[in-house]
């Protein structure tokens, strides 16, 4: 195991029903929220005005900011910060899946920001990232309705520059946990099967990052909860699809989302992210849905490393995973099962076109790459094998 520091101080609340708790819990933190959710969602409107009704009931008073869209921007925040300064806000309440609940963080953190330009906060790039330290944030308080991120219960949130169209993040341990998360599977029921299968994917795709950087010695304990958590949401993902009714199934994939990414099962490990560093890199320049751009590049990633050298974690997780002999059998195991849930599996679907390929490699090298100009893994991958990775993925949209 590597060294780690482990800490999550988020409280929890889990159960069908706890939403109507919203109030009491929004009260022991603050008198007025800024509650963040979607611009156009519709069927959360019953649920936002409910969530309002509760607040108001506890004495907190409800300040709607419907502007999160999927991969949310720089913009959004700007308002919602505006927001937070003009009212007074002590409080903030995202309502969504990742994106809003991300949102919400940023907000969160640019209404004490001490600039004016909340864009110092972003990681955009290893060369000029953190130009001003983020230090401090209001209190958030999260209510899902998507399992994917597990973004209530760690202290990341992803943003994409509108103008630059660059999709990257802030990670602040240090005041960016949520302080309450809510999770009510009820709240789970009205989401899209298309949304509901990007989601399950998303989680899948945490662990398994995780897991094929993974090295040294003792890694028995973490790998067998990797293993069980993935196969775990792995075989319930067409329940949760064809069943929205199934709280059970939606409810305990919620909590696998948070599993997945709130410490307990990547303490130890490398924290790299390269399927993400990709995939943010087709969201910022098609608008693809976060969870899709990771099934294309699970699926690319496990071809490229079929016969590579140092693959040992791939052929750890073909087999261990999914029941595969190499990670070839496991990339087509994945390009079947994912299709089948209705998911893009190239990113030729996202509309990349061929020439675009290089610029794409460019943009995450740009992004994305270390100090020493390469894509932190295991092993480390420079440019031409990003290239490389993201061809695989188009020759697959035939
Ligand atoms: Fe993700």
């Amino acid at each position: 195991m590597q060294n780690f520091d482990f800490y999550n101080p988020v409280k929890v609340l889990y159960g069908p029903g706890r939403t109507n708790e919203i109030g009491i819990e929004a009260a022991k933190i603050g008198k007025i929220a800024l509650v963040v959710t979607y611009s156009d969602a519709p069927y959360l409107d019953p649920l936002i005005q409910r969530v309002k009704g509760l607040l108001e009931a506890a004495g907190v008073q409800a300040i709607l900011h419907k502007a999160a869209t999927a991969n949310p921007q720089l913009c959004q925040a700007k308002s919602g910060v505006q927001l937070c300064r003009d009212h007074q806000v002590d409080l903030v309440i995202g309502v969504g899946g990742g994106s809003a609940m991300d949102l919400s963080k940023v907000i969160a953190a640019g209404a004490l920001f001490p600039h004016d330009d909340i864009r110092k906060m972003i990681k955009f790039s290893h060369s000029h990232s953190l130009d001003i330290p983020l230090e401090k944030a209001l209190p958030t308080l999260m209510l899902p309705t998507l399992p994917a991120t597990g973004s209530e219960m760690n202290p990341t949130a992803v943003i994409t520059d509108e103008v630059t169209h660059e999709k990257s993040y802030v990670w602040a341990p240090q005041c960016l946990f949520p302080q309450t998360a809510i999770i009510d599977p009820e709240l789970l029921t009205t989401l899209p099967r298309y949304q509901m299968a990007c989601g399950g994917v998303d989680i899948v795709s945490h662990i398994l990052e995780s897991y094929v950087n993974g090295s040294g010695e003792g890694m028995d304990v973490i790998d067998g909860m990797q293993e069980g958590v993935m196969k775990a949401v792995l075989a319930n993902i067409v329940k949760a699809i064809e069943c929205p009714e199934d709280t059970a199934t939606r409810g305990m994939l919620q909590w696998a989302s948070d599993i997945a990414i709130n410490g307990w099962v990547t303490s130890g490990t490398y924290s790299f992210t390269p399927m993400h560093q990709m995939g943010h890199v087709l969201s910022a320049r098609y608008n693809a849905t976060h969870g899709a751009t990771l099934s294309a590049m699970m699926i690319a990633w496990f071809r490229y490393f079929d016969q590579k050298q140092g693959n040992e974690r791939y052929v750890k997780a073909a087999r261990q995973i999914f029941g595969c002999t190499t990670p070839l059998e496991a990339s087509q195991w994945m390009e079947k099962k994912f299709s089948d849930y209705g998911i893009q599996i190239s990113i030729k679907q996202f509309g990349v076109k061929k020439e675009e390929i290089r610029s794409l490699a460019e943009d995450v090298q740009r992004i994305s790459f270390s100090a020493d100009n390469v894509l932190p893994c295991l092993p480390p991958l420079n440019v031409d094998d990003i290239e490389e990775i993201f061809a695989l993925s188009y020759e697959l949209g035939q």
